[in-house]
């Protein structure tokens, strides 16, 4: 069983040995912690795959940890995608560009597209300066499950197989990067912590498209995704929901209801960003207390609150 070890300057330097010698280290990062392997050896991506159980047409996202490793993992890298490294990198972007030969294609999932990202977490760019090659990294949990925002919940979910599991602390932005395609148009494949307005803001409009040709869809825009075991309930009208509530547990937004079995409100304050940062711990969370369900609150759609939106409809379309 691999416990989270803090990550001290010892750890970081043996993290990186290990991922140059082809193991699988989980790591820090500012969306959520990553599951990560030496992105040039097919065979360490391999093992990342079957330990998340993530079905192989479902491609990886390569963390790099300057622009020389982005040139190494791309074909090309057009003008657009220029000016969103300008000015999200490093940070909670991924843009899909033309991949180079060097990525073998277990990575891509056979697509002629890499996902690419410079993430921001200190810890994060460490290991990957130390390890000296990009990093294939899908989140540390099991496929189709809650992504993970501390040490402590990879650690449950998939101590027995990791290598090594790094803690730094927990994530400070609590959802996933927003992905961006470049290919063959500009369009957002997931919402995440940068909002497609200010995306917009950079390179203009942007298309309304999350199919990536040739039949591949991205998983993240799977209906079944980011669930919890214990079945979601979104609540979408008051007074819905009243009865069984001794059994059950609530999430939303503002001051806790009365009456269940556990609440535990994302910001009472009602920061989106703070309920972003809160919403897959609290998930975790209820989905450890045996309860019958978990009534959700929305959020209002603006700002992140696309990216929490999308997540919790998916963890309630599992159920429905
Ligand atoms: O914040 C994040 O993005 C985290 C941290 C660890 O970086 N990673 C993450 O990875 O969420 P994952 O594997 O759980 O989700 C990556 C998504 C998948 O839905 C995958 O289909 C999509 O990225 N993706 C990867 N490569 C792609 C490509 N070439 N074209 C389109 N989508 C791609
Ligand atoms: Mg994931």
């Amino acid at each position: 069983m691999t416990e989270p070890v803090p990550a001290t300057a010892e750890n970081i330097a043996a993290a990186a040995a290990v991922l140059r010698q082809g193991g699988v280290v989980a790591i820090p990062t500012e969306t959520v912690y990553g599951l990560a392997a030496n992105a040039f050896d097919a065979i360490a991506v391999a093992r990342v795959f079957e330990i998340k159980r993530r079905p192989s047409f479902d491609p990886l996202i390569v963390h790099i940890g300057d622009l020389r490793m982005l040139e190494s993992v791309t074909s090309a890298v057009p003008a657009t995608a220029r000016r969103l490294v300008e000015r999200f990198w490093p940070g909670p972007l991924t843009i899909v560009l033309p991949k180079s030969e060097a990525v073998p294609s277990i990575v891509t999932a056979s697509a002629p597209t890499v996902a690419v990202r410079w993430p921001s977490h200190p810890v994060a760019q460490a290991v990957i300066r130390q390890a000296g090659v990009p990093l294939a990294a899908p989140s540390a949990n099991r496929f189709g499950e809650i992504s993970p925002t501390r040490a402590q919940h990879v650690g449950r979910a998939l101590g027995e197989l990791v290598d090594m599991i790094l803690d730094g602390g927990p994530s400070e932005y609590g959802l996933e990067s927003t992905i961006v395609s470049l290919v063959p148009s500009p369009a957002v494949l997931r919402p995440g912590a940068i909002e497609a307005e200010a995306i917009a803001e950079v390179i203009g409009p942007l298309s309304e498209g999350r199919t990536l040709g040739e039949g591949m869809v991205t998983p993240g825009s799977l209906p079944h995704h980011y669930a919890p075991r214990t079945p979601v309930l979104l609540l979408d009208h008051a007074g819905e929901a009243e009865s069984g509530r001794e059994r059950a547990g609530w999430l939303g937004l503002g001051p806790e209801p009365e009456g269940y079995a556990y609440a535990r409100s994302l910001s009472r304050s009602g920061n989106l960003r703070e309920a972003a940062a809160a919403l897959f711990d609290a998930m975790h969370e209820l989905d450890g207390r045996s309860l019958e369900r978990i009534d959700v609150e929305p959020v209002p759609e603006r700002g992140i609150g696309v990216a929490i939106m999308n997540r919790l409809r998916r963890a309630a379309a599992v159920h429905s």
